[in-house]
C-alpha cells in the first residue's frame, strides 16, 4: 500500500515525500466505503487487527511529527520536545473541556492526563488521529493558542497532548491503536 506522510519542523517547513507499507490495503478500501461517519472515528478492533501498517520513525526528530493515512485517515505521530512535554503534563485535568483521555491503548474512561495520552512512558511519543472531533477537519500541527494543534475550519484548538483547549471541538483527538516493536518502528492498528 502506498502512503504518504509529511515531516514538519519548528521553523515552519514542511517536506513531503512516500514510502511503502504493506498490508490491508483491500480492507481498508472496503471498510472504508460502507463505515458511517460516527464509526470511521472509532474503527472497530476486528478492523483494527485486519489493518495494520508498520511507520519507521527512526528518522523523526524531537519537534517534528509525520503524517501517516492508516484506515484511509491521517495519524499524526509527534516526537514531543521537553518543552511540550512539559507544557501537557503541567494542566489540570478538571480544566479541560474534554476530561477522557481517548486513548485505545490504555482503559476505557481513563483520565485525560498526559500519561495516559502518550505512547511511551517519557512521553515523547504523541500518535493521534489527525481528524478533528468537531466536524473531521484536518488540525495543522505547531499552531494555535496551546502550540499543539489547530482546526482551521472553525477555530478548534488543542495542546501538546492533542487534548481539546478552545473552540467548538467536543473531544481530544482519538489516540488509535498503537505500540512500538523494537526501535524505530511504530506498529499502528
Ligand atoms: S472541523 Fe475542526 S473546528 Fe470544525
Amino acid at each position: 500500500m502506498l502512503v504518504s506522510h509529511a515531516d514538519e519542523s519548528h521553523e515552519g517547513t514542511r517536506r513531503d515525500f512516500l514510502y511503502y507499507a504493506t498490508g490491508g490495503a483491500g480492507v481498508v478500501a472496503a471498510g472504508a466505503a460502507i463505515w458511517p461517519l460516527a464509526d470511521q472515528m472509532n474503527p472497530s478492533a476486528d478492523v483494527h487487527a485486519l489493518s495494520s501498517i508498520r511507520v519507521d520513525v527512526s528518522g523523526v526528530e524531537p519537534g517534528t511529527q509525520l503524517t501517516v493515512k492508516w484506515l484511509g485517515r491521517p495519524v499524526l505521530i509527534r516526537r514531543r520536545t521537553e518543552e511540550e512535554i512539559a507544557a501537557a503534563r503541567d494542566v489540570d485535568v478538571a480544566s479541560l473541556p474534554d476530561p477522557l483521555a481517548r486513548n485505545a491503548n490504555v482503559i476505557e474512561g481513563a483520565e485525560a492526563i498526559d500519561a495516559n495520552r502518550a505512547l511511551d512512558e517519557s512521553g515523547e511519543w504523541l500518535v493521534q488521529m489527525g481528524v478533528c472531533t468537531h466536524l473531521g477537519c484536518v488540525p495543522i500541527g505547531d499552531a494555535g493558542d496551546f502550540g499543539g494543534w489547530f482546526c482551521p475550519c472553525h477555530g478548534s484548538h488543542y495542546d501538546t497532548a492533542g487534548r481539546i483547549r478552545k473552540g467548538p471541538a467536543p473531544e481530544n483527538l482519538p489516540v488509535p491503536p498503537a505500540r512500538f516493536e523494537g526501535d524505530g518502528t511504530l506498529v499502528l492498528g
